[in-house]
């Protein structure tokens, strides 16, 4: 969470800042703050968004600066809480993204030593630490301060004194980005896609000192090489391109999605992942961890792979896995992971290794965390996805899944020829739901007057039933609650009438009979029904007091295009009741804390 930036080179540094901040935002937005090195170091923050502060701040001139958009773990949102934090001097300020365990000790040593703390951070240790450390040096400061410091951190450190910007990094993102006579840091790629796309990612343990002609990297002390990576996502891909909003942009770039996965995947003469080596290591079963919308692909996954692979697919929740036990060496294990920087999927990849079991890693960022840490990386083809409520990041991985149990299928070459059809198909289905919009609108106008909604769905579009409703509470902050359709009468139809509608995903599937049954029970409990439903199902419409018409695809990829009617749909329902979609309250796009 937080998203911190650092700029030096012969621009002013402040509107780097600033625009680099804006584009960081989905990872925090309830405070935010520049620190500009000019002579002295002159910093403005506050509790307010980046645009905001944009227009209050005031000229801090200066060629080298830091900046940070903060999700508050330790202290309310606040003006003093906000980053930068300095010193004592106030010739030393810091950014950080991550939490200082030990930061209450630290702070009552330094209390005890004279210094003045002003704000309710963990951060605030940092500058403290550093000026305690300082003997004409910056970057041996910042080491030995890191060196007492436990938890995780990127940081980004500016002193008045000297012209470089010093970087480190423990267990929380940071990339450098190259460019002639300047260089830049962010959290993220998208911050400094504007101006370059030379990044150098940073290891664990790696501190920097980055001048505007240089970059020198050292670990444990000594100078070390870091590969420099060339991003293909555009600036344009990080825009809202004419859209309201990042979320219906994103939720309309996925037929390009599903394109650009099938031509990744579909024509490599090599698999990317060996899975016949699966077999010839008489591995047995597939395990899955990963986190909220990672966590319902993966749900999905488990039964595209039972199906088609027929080998038995476990799903956890990442931060709920906590296998010690003797091994898991006949397990495969997948962990999914939008933004490759989940803790608690990274947490998870580092006890699976652990227990010497392999890890794929199924992630959109390259250099991320768990591409690093997983022995190997399946990369989806989703771009860059700035909305925090993930929609086109879930797609994509979901057409990875379904590559994945094809290429190793002991389904009949019949089948598999309809599915790869399918397959090619679905970007134009998908198309076609986006064109027909009208009727989600309508819905959605409908749905905004209510508080409750229970979503339900069964067999593949179970995981559904938990992603529409993830979907709708997070951005549109109706209570809602995904259930399989057959559970919802063991307890939960005690809330069902007039003032809780449910919403049904109808799959033409083995499940058909049963929705319709379920369905039918709901409505003898008065609630209102919306149903999702393939086109041309005309008893569906006698039972339900709405219908989406969704378009007729193989069962086995009707999560596709349900989802898309979903994601629309939570996004007017927000849009209706004037919600800030982009960035939801008390959220932040990727959670770098357990
Ligand atoms: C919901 C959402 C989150 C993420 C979750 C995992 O819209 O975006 O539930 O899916 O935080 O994030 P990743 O996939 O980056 O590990």
């Amino acid at each position: 969470m937080c998203g911190i930036v650092g700029y030096i080179g012969d621009k002013q540094a402040q509107p780097v800042l600033l625009g680099s901040l804006g584009r960081l935002e989905y990872r925090g937005y309830d405070s935010c703050g520049i620190a500009v090195a000019g002579g002295s170091i002159k910093v403005y923050k506050d509790a307010v968004r980046v645009a905001t502060l944009v227009q209050r701040a005031p000229q801090l001139g200066g060629t080298a600066g830091i900046g940070h958009t903060r999700w508050a773990t330790c202290g309310e949102p606040s003006q003093l809480n906000a980053h930068p934090h300095c010193d004592c001097t106030g010739n030393i300020a810091v950014v950080h993204n991550g939490v200082i365990n030990n930061f209450q000790s630290l702070r009552q040593q330094l209390i005890s030593e004279g210094h003045t703390f002003v704000s309710d951070t963990d951060t605030e240790v940092i500058p403290h630490l550093i000026e305690k450390y300082y003997n004409g040096s910056l970057e041996k400061a910042v080491e030995a301060a890191l060196n007492v410091v436990e938890g995780s951190y990127a940081v980004i450190v500016l002193a008045a004194s000297e012209p470089k910007l010093v970087i480190a990094r423990k267990d929380s993102p940071l990339v450098i980005g190259i460019s002639d006579r300047e260089s830049f840091v962010a959290s993220d790629v998208p911050a400094i896609l504007d101006y370059t796309n030379r990044v150098i990612y940073l290891e664990d343990g790696d501190i920097g000192v980055i001048t505007k002609n240089n970059i020198r990297i050292t670990s444990d002390g000594t100078e070390v090489d870091r590969e420099e990576h060339k991003i293909f996502w555009n600036v344009e891909e990080a825009r809202k391109g004419g859209y309201d909003h990042f979320m219906l942009k994103e939720i309309h770039e996925q037929p390009k999605v599903i394109r650009d996965t099938l031509v990744e995947y579909t024509q490599v003469a090599e698999p990317v992942v060996d899975l016949e080596r699966m077999r010839d290591e008489g591995i047995e079963s597939v395990l899955i961890l990963a986190c909220g919308t990672s966590y319902h692909a993966a749900l999905v996954g488990k039964y595209i792979i039972e199906d088609l692979v027929g080998v038995p697919v476990r799903v956890e929740i990442a931060s709920e896995f906590s296998y010690y036990g003797r091994t898991l060496a006949r397990t495969l294990a997948i962990v999914i992971t939008q933004s490759g920087e989940t803790a608690d999927a990274l947490k998870a990849i580092r006890r699976l290794k652990g227990v010497r079991c392999r890890v794929v890693a199924i992630t959109n960022v390259v250099g991320s965390s768990a591409s690093r840490v997983a022995d190997q990386t399946i990369y989806t083809r989703a771009g860059p996805e700035i909305s925090v409520a993930a929609t086109k990041s879930f797609t994509a991985q979901l057409m990875v899944l379904y590559w994945l149990a094809m290429g190793y299928s002991k389904a009949d070459a019949r089948r598999l020829a309809g599915m790869l059809l399918g397959l090619r198909q679905l970007p134009s289905k998908v198309q076609l739901m986006l064109d027909n919009g009208d009727t989600i609108l309508q819905c959605a106008r409908y749905l905004s007057r209510y508080e409750n909604v229970f979503f339900i769905g069964r067999g593949i579009n179970f995981p559904l039933a938990l992603e529409g409703a993830l979907k709708l509470k997070e951005i549109s902050y109706i209570h809602a609650e995904g259930y399989a359709a057959g559970e919802l009468k063991h307890g939960s139809f005690a809330l069902l009438g007039e003032n809780t509608p449910v919403i049904a995903i109808v799959a033409q599937d083995s499940t058909y009979e049963a929705m319709l049954t379920n369905i039918k029970e709901v409505k003898a409990r008065k609630s209102p029904v919306i149903a999702l439903a393939d086109e041309g199902d005309e008893t569906i419409r006698e039972l339900a007091d709405f219908v989406i018409t969704v378009p007729r695809v193989d069962a086995i990829f009707s999560p596709v295009v349900n989802v898309v009617a979903l994601q629309l749909l939570a996004y007017y329902t927000a849009k209706e009741r004037g919600c800030p979609i982009d960035f939801p309250r008390n959220l932040a796009k990727s959670v770098t804390v357990e």
